[in-house]
């Protein structure tokens, strides 16, 4: 069961588990169900306000995780990802250090997610 650990400079950190085997409630559902005040606008990949740091911690390797083409237009077009680190990811298979919290979805690693709070 993945351990989510929520940051932010402004609130006291908080961690939560996520729902082993589901794989479908994002970051930004989680942190909404735990009354965590993440920033966001759309709730659909399409603003960036939903931006989040990931950090993978543990003892579990981090797998590559597969961005859909909208949350890879929205990082580069806010200055999140570069086209040469967004290469290196595929190349590599290594997973996002920026995510978009609404369209995120962990799996099994224990991740930190620093976000910008509402
Ligand atoms: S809330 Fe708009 S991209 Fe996530």
């Amino acid at each position: 069961m993945p351990l989510i650990t929520f940051s932010n400079p402004e609130y006291k950190d908080k961690t939560v588990y996520a729902v082993a085997g589901s794989f479908t409630e994002t970051v930004l559902k989680i942190a909404q169900e735990n009354k965590i005040p993440i920033n966001f606008s759309c709730g659909d990949g399409e603003c960036g306000t939903c931006a989040v740091r990931v950090k993978y911690i543990g003892d579990k390797s981090p797998m590559g995780y597969h961005l859909e083409e909208k949350e890879k237009l929205v990082l580069r077009e806010i200055g999140k990802i570069s086209k040469k680190q967004m290469e290196d990811m595929i190349v590599n298979d290594l997973p996002s250090e920026w995510r978009l919290a609404c369209q995120f979805i962990p799996r099994d690693e224990d991740i930190v997610i620093e976000y910008e709070a509402l």
